[in-house]
């Protein structure tokens, strides 16, 4: 921390307050467009563009639809995206086998986003809560998430989704020892160079409701997460997990959610120096569009700020379902 150096009057720190022009040179940090990914929903069937309850203005799509949606983030610069899957309950088993289908919704969207977009970076979530009857990130039994026959099953996932043309891996499910594995697995079929951008610091979280809702899970989930996402009480917990996720080969971290764990996103990039992203996750984006509907909050001013925390707080990159709209606002100022 450098010294307060000198005491009012002669240091007003107004001065440097005063103007647009200066207030502009002594910004510390900087929100661009190449800071944003944008997470989209897809399901199967054709024309459809359905709206999210509980999050306005975010849709589904059906993949012919996808592409203008996808098309807009791109224009505007946006250089990657994250796709989720909502999977036809028809198809959720006890198994998820439908998580390891080369031709499941997952692999089919990418193929398309692929090639409609060459270079558009494509993110893929790893984890079986989309094609699972229960709900879970992993194979339940006797009501327990299990960890070791998940972490193949996801395995293979991330093989699947590489093979399809993912560009980076997402391992979301939290099980121990998936990174290492998940590493080798993609090596050992010649992925070397499919990223694994882990969701390290995951919390068991209420603000993932909206999204739960959005690919249907929340319906069908079977108790809560917190035998495999981090209690939010905890930091140093949290530390260790970071510290084995980086020793077991993430080429990039992820703190989610986003806003309520900035203390956390702060202290993971000043301890590990990794490239860190946020995720402003459904919740977030719920509480703040429910805000500016009610005529609460400045939509563009709210947006902003909660943007800029992540900059300041250490984050490389954000994943928002305001990217679209926070380029926009970019591009007017
Ligand atoms: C599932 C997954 C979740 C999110 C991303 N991947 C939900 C969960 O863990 O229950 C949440 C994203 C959001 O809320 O925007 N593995």
């Amino acid at each position: 921390m450098p010294k307060f150096l000198g005491e009012f009057p002669s240091v007003r720190m107004r001065r440097n307050r005063r103007f647009n022009w200066l207030r502009r040179i002594v910004e510390e940090n900087h929100l661009t467009i190449n800071d944003l990914i944008l997470p989209i929903f897809v399901k199967d069937g054709m024309n459809i563009k359905e709206p999210i309850n509980s999050m306005p203005n975010v849709h589904k799509y059906s993949l012919d639809r996808v592409t203008e949606h996808i098309n807009e983030a791109y224009s505007l610069g946006v250089p990657a995206i994250v796709i989720f899957p909502e999977i036809n309950p028809k198809l959720k088993t006890k198994e998820a086998h439908e998580a390891i289908n080369p031709d499941n919704l997952i692999c089919k969207s990418i193929r398309h986003i692929v090639s409609n977009f060459p270079d558009l970076g494509i993110i893929c979530d790893v984890a079986l809560d989309p094609f699972n009857s229960d709900g879970h990130d992993g194979l339940l039994l006797d009501n327990y998430v299990v960890n070791d026959s998940t972490v193949e099953i996801l395995c293979q996932q991330a093989l699947v989704q590489a093979e399809a043309g993912c560009n980076i891996i997402a391992p979301s499910d939290m099980m121990d020892g998936r990174v290492a594995e998940i590493r080798k697995a993609l090596d050992s079929k010649g992925y070397i160079d499919v990223g694994i951008m882990s969701y390290t610091a995951k919390f068991a979280s209420a603000f993932y409701g909206p999204f739960r809702d959005a690919i249907g899970t929340s319906q069908i989930l079977k108790g809560d997460k917190r035998t495999y996402q981090i209690n939010p009480a905890n930091i140093n917990e949290t530390m260790r997990q970071v510290a084995q996720n980086v020793a077991e080969g993430s080429d990039i971290l992820m703190v989610k959610p986003g806003l309520p764990y900035l203390d956390v996103l702060s202290k993971i990039k000043e301890e590990f120096r990794m490239p860190t992203i946020a995720y402003q996750v459904s919740g977030e984006y719920a509480m703040l569009k429910g805000a500016i509907q009610n005529g609460w909050l400045d939509n563009d001013k709210a947006i902003m700020e909660s943007l800029i925390a992540f900059k300041r707080a250490g984050a490389d990159g954000i994943l928002t379902y305001l990217a679209i709209e926070a380029c926009n606002i970019l591009n007017k100022n």
